[in-house]
């Protein structure tokens, strides 16, 4: 269908929205393709953009037509309602600070046990992963923004508990059922064990590997797929994850290039994760990528790397501004993300901790900034980038130890 630029004053109730005149992944509309439903909806697009593309037998004097009224088959369906949080973010915090220490020490004792070739604690596996599901459950945030402060030194350990609990958060938003987000979870902590068998220098070789050493690295597939096989009471579904979480939709990832249905949904799904948490991760060859940007790289690998309706929903799920993201105001004031907002994703709740020069906040301020929208806080406060962890000298590692978070979530 053609499509028409408007002026965003000119936006009305009803119009469908195909194009923004701004990267879709930079504002809070990241599916591609939506309908104006009130008014609200136009104000937020006049926030972002000055001009958009609308379907062209919108006839925007007269208001919509009927082929520009919802229910377009190209257009993505809508997402299940948001699970509900059983917790507040001050108590999930409170509750898993010392569970999530415990955790990142279980997982690393794992891996040294798959490197050594012990015999597997199984039962501390899946007793860690069943605290991450039950604090997803509770509220997702707590453990979400833990896995934005990472210890340099154990990249695989802390690697293996993020995608486990990112796998579990994912998983929550797809609706699975308890049980199955223990297995999940299971899937994502083991996904790598196999990298245990190779060498080290290379896993950790701060440069581009030659195609030797490269396809050392990519057995390690084949290595976590026959260490989990012989060890006792791992599900088949995690050593399969573990065997094809690099395969990719459009049949060219390793180890068997398989390709669409013949790779498992689970497999899928930590192939997301795995991802997005490797590529927002500062390694010693390559720089961390914000949020956002890996983000936009899932996007434009939909449908080849991954699959493509599951792209979307997680893009959903980590949406704007996780909690842990640093953010930089337009007033030029820098916050640090300590809860979502489901509902208005561009308006999270912030700790405030840098004045507009970039200087310390004597005194860190707490901002909700839904309140923008009732006029409460002033416009200014809107978000206008996302940093990485360590800039303007800011350390999730130093506000987490000083209990920031406890203090003001
Ligand atoms: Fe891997």
């Amino acid at each position: 269908m053609a499509e028409q630029k408007i002026h965003t004053a000119d936006l009305r109730t009803g119009m469908f929205v195909s194009r923004l005149d701004r990267d879709w992944l930079d504002t809070p509309f990241i599916l591609q393709g939506f309908s104006i439903e009130d008014r609200e909806d136009i104000e937020i697009v006049q926030e972002f953009c000055e001009y958009v593309w609308v379907e062209s037998e919108f006839d925007a004097r007269k208001g919509p037509s009927k082929s520009a009224n919802l229910g377009s088959a190209s257009r993505p369906s809508a997402p299940p309602p948001l699970p509900q949080y059983q917790a507040s973010i001050k108590q999930e915090h409170k509750k898993i600070y010392s569970s999530f220490r415990r955790a990142r020490t279980i997982t690393s004792q794992l891996l040294d046990d798959f490197r050594l070739g012990a015999a597997i604690n199984n039962a501390a596996a899946k007793q860690t992963v069943n605290e991450c599901v039950k604090s997803v459950i509770r509220h997702p945030d707590a453990l979400l923004w833990m896995t934005k402060i990472r210890e340099s030194r154990q990249y695989t350990a802390d690697h293996c508990l993020n995608v486990c609990i990112l796998a579990i958060a994912f998983g929550r938003q797809l609706g699975l059922d308890e049980a199955q987000l223990q297995h999940l979870g299971l899937c994502g902590l083991l996904h790598d064990v196999g990298k245990m068998r190779v060498p080290h220098d290379i896993v950790e070789k701060p440069a581009a590997l030659t195609p030797k050493e490269w396809n050392m690295m990519k057995a390690h597939t084949v290595h976590g797929r026959n260490l989990l096989m012989s060890t006792e009471n791992i599900p088949n579904t995690v050593v399969d994850v573990a065997y094809s979480h690099h395969e990719r939709i459009d049949g060219e990832g390793y180890p068997r290039k398989i390709s669409g249905n013949d790779i498992s949904r689970f497999a899928k799904i930590i192939s997301l994760v795995d991802a997005y948490d490797a590529m927002t991760a500062e390694r010693c060859y390559s720089k961390p990528k914000t949020s956002t940007e890996a983000l936009k790289i899932i996007y434009n690998a939909r449908g080849k790397q991954f699959d493509e309706a599951l792209a979307i929903r997680f893009i959903e799920t980590i949406g704007l501004y996780p909690a842990g993201s640093i953010v930089e105001l337009y007033s030029g004031e820098v916050g640090i993300v300590i809860e979502s907002n489901p509902q208005r994703r561009h308006l999270p709740k912030i700790i405030l901790v840098r004045d507009a020069d970039k200087n310390p906040l004597e005194k860190e301020l707490v901002k909700d900034l839904q309140y923008i929208e009732s006029g409460e806080l002033p416009r200014r406060l809107l978000i206008k980038q996302v940093w990485c962890d360590g800039s303007f000298g800011i350390s999730l590692r130093v506000y987490q130890q000083r209990g920031l978070v406890l203090k003001y979530s």
